[in-house]
């Protein structure tokens, strides 16, 4: 690292891995669950798992996307994190606002709403701790003596989606009303201005894995940035198709989400574009893994299983069942979860002076966790299309589908304790990296 104060990062990236394995938990309760062994039913409800696992996911996402700003800004704009005492403060706030919200979740302490179920008054410190972080960032990029297009789309990111939030803090006596806008921040989220903070983290990798000039890298993060936005924003139709809002919804959802996969196939193209031009080999290969991970996986699971079900006339069977599900994870995962690792792993050795390079552990760490999404994805799948045509075509009871589904998620529960093996070696990994220390200086 270049920069003491680079190293708060480490503790943003620690908290990311606990709460990553408290989601994983809560994955497990609701996979057992789907196959009728639910003995915690009394004590952890389905919709408690659902909503324990969905929050911790974005927690420890956010935790991890704080953790590469504050790695991040500083090598970009040469100049030491400003107020490093209050980024401490904004981390411990966040720590303990997260575990306010899942805590409450188990006595019923909830607002209902899919992704969006932290109570209004934590809502509120949500908001405050973010405007912090923003405030700490902002005040370090313009003491700094460089200005960068990463530096700026990374933090246009953060930005927007701290905006973004405010609209799923409006309260709605109309349900329609309250769905339109929850979609601001959900849609709005991950298909747009988390794209830009995904965008930023890949553009500083691509820089410092390839070799490649920054200017080449920088101009394409534009292109990206336009694809984002040209599809994203009208793309949220896709979300409106049935919900009692005007047709013409079913128009522009249709035609502007279905572009949508060109932002990730404009992402794909770039990082394998400039991995093959860069004449200048990183020694970290498990970086340069998880970050050509991230710009194929999100593709696949992102742009082609969203292209599954986004046109009308597919998403009014497929609305709400186990096909959201496939496409869900699978992009979480690859765009979301495979770049906070991605930059975990390119971090960690410059920030504990430590070369664990590569060692089989974070090797074997990578692949499990893929082979275990990617069975879990193909599960769901297949349940998903079980239950779309038994359901929803054919009519059967919902009970009776559940119970002929079992077999599937018995597939989704052997893809999910791959997975979390591999997670388990991560983290098994990210301790024997150690602490981060100032005698890790200038360690590149
Ligand atoms: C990394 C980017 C993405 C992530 C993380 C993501 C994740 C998700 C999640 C979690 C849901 C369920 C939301 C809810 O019910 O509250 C969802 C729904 C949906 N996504 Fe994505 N998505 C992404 C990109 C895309 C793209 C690019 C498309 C289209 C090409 C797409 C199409 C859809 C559709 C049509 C639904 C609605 C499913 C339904 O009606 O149940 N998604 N997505
Ligand atoms: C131990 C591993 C995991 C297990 C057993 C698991 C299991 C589940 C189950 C059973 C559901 C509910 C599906 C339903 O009934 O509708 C679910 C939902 C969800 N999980 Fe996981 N999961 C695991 C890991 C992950 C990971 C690593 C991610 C993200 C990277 C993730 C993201 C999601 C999302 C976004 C949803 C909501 C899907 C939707 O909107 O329909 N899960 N998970
Ligand atoms: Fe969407």
């Amino acid at each position: 690292m270049k920069y003491k104060s680079q190293k708060i990062a480490y503790w943003f990236w620690a908290f990311s891995m606990l709460v990553f394995t408290i989601q994983l938990t809560y994955g497990f309760f609701m996979g057992f669950a789907r196959v009728g062994l639910d003995g915690l039913h009394q004590w952890i409800p389905f919709n408690t798992a659902h909503t324990v696992h969905l929050n911790s996911l974005v927690v420890w996402l956010i935790s991890g996307f704080m953790g590469a700003a504050y790695y991040i800004i500083p090598e970009e704009t040469e100049n030491e994190l400003c107020c490093l005492k209050l980024a401490y403060v904004q981390l411990i706030a966040l720590a303990v606002v997260a575990v306010a919200a899942l805590v409450g979740y188990h006595v019923n302490y909830w607002e209902g709403r899919k992704f969006l179920e932290i109570p209004r008054p934590l809502d509120w410190l949500v908001a405050l701790d973010v405007i912090t972080f923003l405030f700490i960032l902002l005040m370090t990029m313009l003491k700094g003596k460089r200005q960068t297009t990463t530096a700026w789309v990374l933090f246009g990111g953060l930005l927007g989606a701290a905006l973004l939030y405010l609209p799923g803090m409006i309260s709605f006596d109309s349900q329609i009303l309250d769905s339109f806008f929850r979609w601001w921040v959900v849609h709005l989220w991950v298909e747009g201005v988390w794209e830009l903070i995904m965008g930023a983290i890949l553009a500083f990798l691509l820089i410092k894995l390839t070799g490649v000039d920054r200017e080449v890298i920088e101009k394409w993060l534009y292109v990206i940035i336009g694809l984002t936005f040209l599809s994203g924003i009208l793309g949220t139709g896709h979300h409106y198709y049935y919900i009692g809002v005007n047709k013409i919804w079913l128009i522009i959802g249709g035609i502007f989400s279905s572009l949508e996969p060109l932002a990730f196939l404009g992402m794909t193209l770039w990082a394998l574009y400039m991995y093959e031009k860069g004449e200048k080999r990183h020694p970290n290969k498990i970086a340069i893994y998880w970050t050509l991970n991230a710009a194929i996986v999100s593709f696949l699971g992102a742009g082609l299983l969203g292209l599954a079900h986004t046109l009308p006339q597919t998403n009014l069977y497929t609305h709400g069942t186990l096909v959201t599900a496939m496409h869900g994870h699978l992009a979480f995962w690859g765009a979301y979860a495979s770049i906070v690792l991605a930059i975990m792993m390119y971090a960690l050795p410059n920030l504990t002076g430590r070369k664990r390079y590569n060692k089989s552990i974070s090797k074997w760490a990578f692949w499990l966790a893929n082979v275990g999404i990617f069975t879990m994805v193909s599960a769901f799948a297949a349940a998903g299309i079980a239950q779309v045509y038994m359901e929803r075509i054919s009519g059967f009871d919902f009970g009776q589908v559940q119970k002929l589904l079992h077999p599937h998620f018995w597939v989704l529960i052997t893809g999910a304790t791959i997975l979390s093996t591999g997670i388990i070696l991560l983290l098994i990994d990210f301790i024997k990296f150690g602490l981060p220390t100032d005698e890790a200086l200038e360690y590149k």
